[in-house]
């Protein structure tokens, strides 16, 4: 600990709270898991502790740590030159194998992260509507921006209708008045959205939610949801925005929109894309797509946008996604894994269960009826942080990293990747059945 802990001086006169992004501070251990290197589903710190990886970089990592094709890729765009704000044959590669994997995608727009992405596409469906207001589910989260980023998902107070009463800023510093824009409804109920249409009647440009919600745990959305969603928004003339960005290749087939059989208008990706490198995109309709400049008028641009390292490491992924077997692997280690950890919360008689979809999944201490999940008001009432520190902190100490950033009334995200073998998962609920035995409820 020697190492981390002197980092973590130096770091603190130098960045706010000693990280560089305010995620990074592990509320377990009180500051950044600092790693000298990754392999495969593997991590090791500064101060030489090994760990089975449950976090996969909040979700960028699907195909593990130093995946020897990323290598490859890597290497080779360095012999290239390793430009940026040129395209090249790469970009053309990657939108076209995009289009493959996601048929909804007819043509996409790079942008360096899913924050970016989100940006572009509630501006895309404002300038393709004409229309102003946002419907944003409960819970979910589009990144930090002023167009999006209200109610955490903690306590949202709805009226009888399913709907905010109050739109609330997740930070200070937005402009006044920034929040009229965007209402705000409960996940998973089909009334709140009837409901939304007809108050605020020609004038949703868009509805935009993650199809799983994964920023309050793993919370799916029901099939008929999402198929009332989207016959609501095309009588409307309301466009679909899927928030793919952590679901994004986590599923077969095509992302969560395949599993769903539901088409957005349009999709954002990022994180998995290319496994953490700096990519992530807009895609959807070419009718809607080629509003974008320089066909059309609306603007969604950066220098670094489709740069070469983070294409070529995107192409590797798509293909890899793209490959037969993958995604039966991945199935394989979300039965061993995730039904692994529901039967020993049964064992030891853990209040708690498991929810996976895809490559990720949430521990839910507290409850044990999956059913309750599709609400996050009722997630809410029964959830214990408590318990779920205790349980996070035991995994630490037995080399098994999963990640605590507060207090939340939800579970976080956990995921793991192509990477993990068979062998990482019987160590891990060997680890865990240790941890479930020595808890106290
Ligand atoms: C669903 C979702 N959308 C958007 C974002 C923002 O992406 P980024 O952190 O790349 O800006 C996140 C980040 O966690 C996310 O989970």
């Amino acid at each position: 600990m020697k190492e981390s802990q002197e980092l973590f001086r130096r770091a603190r006169l130098k960045m706010p709270g000693g990280g560089c992004a305010g995620g990074r501070i592990h509320r377990v251990l009180e500051r950044p898991l600092y790693l000298e290197r990754a392999e495969g589903s593997h991590i090791v710190t500064v101060d030489g502790e090994e760990y089975i990886d449950y976090h996969c970089g909040a979700g960028g990592i699907l195909f593990g740590f130093n995946h020897p094709r990323l290598k490859e890729a890597i290497r080779k765009c360095v012999e290239k030159g390793f430009f940026m704000n040129f395209d090249s044959d790469y970009t053309l590669e990657f939108a076209e194998l995009f289009t493959k994997l996601v048929p909804t995608v007819e043509k996409i727009r790079l942008t360096n992260s899913g924050t970016e992405a989100t940006m572009a596409a509630i501006r895309l469906a404002r300038a393709y509507t004409g229309k102003d207001l946002i419907l944003k589910m409960d819970g979910h989260f589009h990144g930090m921006h002023e167009m999006i980023w209200y109610n955490g998902g903690v306590g949202t107070d709805l009226d009888e209708y399913g709907e905010a009463r109050n739109v609330i800023p997740e930070t200070p510093g937005f402009p006044q008045g920034a929040e009229n824009h965007v209402k705000l409804i409960e996940f998973n109920n089909p009334y709140a959205v009837e409901h939304a249409f007809e108050k605020y009647k020609g004038r949703i440009a868009a509805i935009i939610m993650e199809p799983v919600n994964y920023d309050c745990g793993c919370v799916p959305s029901t099939k008929k949801y999402m198929k009332r969603v989207r016959e609501l928004c095309s009588r409307e003339e309301t466009l679909l925005i899927f928030d793919e960005v952590i679901s994004g290749l986590r599923f077969r087939p095509g992302s969560a929109q395949g599993y769903y059989g539901v088409q957005p208008d349009l999709s954002t990706f990022a994180k998995a894309v290319a496994n953490g490198f700096s990519l992530a995109l807009i895609g959807g309709r070419e009718e809607i797509m080629d509003l974008l400049n320089p066909v059309g008028p609306v603007v969604c641009s950066g220098t670094s946008s489709g740069n070469l390292m983070s294409v070529m490491a995107g192409i590797e992924c798509l293909k890899m996604a793209l490959e037969p077997g993958f995604y039966d692997k991945i199935e394989e280690t979300e039965q061993m894994l995730c039904g692994g950890i529901d039967d020993l919360f049964r064992k030891h008689k853990v209040p708690g269960h498991v929810r996976s979809h895809g490559a990720q999944f949430a521990l839910y201490f507290g409850y044990e009826e999956p059913e309750l999940d599709y609400t996050l008001s009722e997630t809410v009432k029964r959830f214990r942080p408590d318990l779920y520190r205790q349980f996070v902190k035991e995994c630490l100490a037995e080399h098994l990293y999963f990640y605590y950033g507060g207090d939340k009334p939800f579970p976080h995200h956990c995921g793991f990747t192509s990477a993990h073998t068979k062998e990482d998962v019987e160590i891990t609920l060997e680890k865990m059945d240790r941890i479930f035995r020595k808890m106290k409820f």
